[in-house]
């Protein structure tokens, strides 16, 4: 995210524009003040391969509260911001583009209240809003790749391999629980990445009678070709195909019982989301962040808001709403069981 902000500071001042970073997120914006602060080019340098988010972010109450979004709208315009480019996930982007819907309404609302004036809010009539997507889960719909997900794979594979060294000298098995909310990208990626014997997924529950009979004989199959480690990938969201939640623990329970290995759990937790971005998040992040400005500076007020995204490797921008909630919709799809449909939704064109 911070490869993001820098290339967005550094993108609108090659444009002729003044860039102003907005820390902690929404609340930055409903408090103004100290919280929102022009930059320079030189503000953000060293910025592209930190992890984390250097400006911060917070879960923002007032933002979610027309008042709050009556003070962020007053800020904006005191301190002459026009557009504004929001890096997050879907709760993010969808705040974003309800800020928009009532841009006109929160202006001639301070206008009235004698918080503005008329000679304030000239000019400011619209207000532009662009979606970057910053989230290690790759969880939104209509683009490949979210920022700081591959980072976040990177860790998962750099901390299963630094557990072989155990699993391997002791002959053990390891079931090891990483994030991604409701979304098994990174479990499925790290199975692959790291030659894990198995892998549970919300996107394909296994059978709730069947799973863990399947599971012991593939990874006694894989013991008796000799292999002397076992790992075993659990997303966060997995579930059984009866919507009960797949556990570490469960699956611990499975590998001690019914193979009789000695199994530890690791929960990887928030070292998923620290160190230093991969290459591939800064060329992201980079490249988004540069395009976003120029989809600032390209949009109109009938332009619907848009969504930086990544296709087929070219940066590609896409209708921001619709886009989130396709993400929504393939959830939802994903709870009740229709993973035909989840995965129809998941590949979804919109038209140019
Ligand atoms: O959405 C990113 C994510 O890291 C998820 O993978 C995880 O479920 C969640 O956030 C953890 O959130 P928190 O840091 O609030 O516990």
């Amino acid at each position: 995210m911070n490869g993001a902000v820098r290339a967005v500071v550094r993108g609108a001042i090659v444009k002729g524009c003044d860039a102003y970073a907005i820390y902690e997120g929404y609340e930055g914006l409903v408090q103004g003040g100290s919280m929102i602060k022009q930059m320079q080019w030189e503000d953000v340098r060293g910025w592209l391969s930190e992890g984390g988010t250097l400006i911060g972010t917070a879960r923002s109450a007032a933002f979610r509260e027309r008042w709050g979004r009556l003070k962020a709208a007053k800020n904006m315009i005191v301190h002459g911001m026009d557009a504004l480019i929001v890096c997050g996930g879907d709760g993010s982007l969808t705040g974003a583009d309800l800020f928009r819907s009532e841009w006109q309404g929160l202006l001639a609302e301070l206008v009235s209240a004698g918080e503005l004036t008329e000679e304030q809010i000239q000019g400011y009539e619209h207000l532009t809003i662009v979606g970057l997507v910053g989230s290690i889960d790759n969880d939104m719909a209509s683009t490949d790749a979210t920022i700081g997900a591959f980072s976040s794979l990177s860790r998962i594979c750099q901390s299963v391999d630094f557990i072989d060294a155990t699993a391997l000298s002791h002959s053990r098995a390891f079931v090891v629980e990483v994030m991604g909310r409701h979304c098994g990208w990174l479990a499925l990626m790290a199975g692959i990445a790291t030659g894990a014997d198995y892998v549970f997924i919300p996107e394909q529950p296994p059978n709730a009678e069947k799973w863990g009979d399947e599971m012991c004989a593939i990874v006694n199959a894989h013991r008796k070709k000799g292999k002397r480690k076992t790992i075993v990938i659990v997303a966060e969201g997995a579930i059984d195909d009866q919507l009960n939640p797949v556990t570490a623990e469960h699956v611990k329970t499975l590998l001690v019982e019914k193979l009789g290995l000695d199994t530890r759990i690791t929960t990887l937790g928030h070292v998923q989301r620290g160190g230093s971005a991969v290459a591939y998040d800064r060329m992201l992040s980079t490249l988004q962040g540069f395009d976003a400005v120029d989809a600032v500076l390209e949009s109109t007020p009938e332009t619907p808001s848009p969504m930086i995204g990544i296709t087929e490797n070219k940066i590609c921008r896409k209708p921001l709403v619709e886009s989130v909630a396709l993400t929504k919709s393939v959830a939802t799809a994903i709870k009740s069981k229709d993973f035909g449909k989840a995965m129809a939704l998941r590949d979804t064109e919109f038209e140019e």
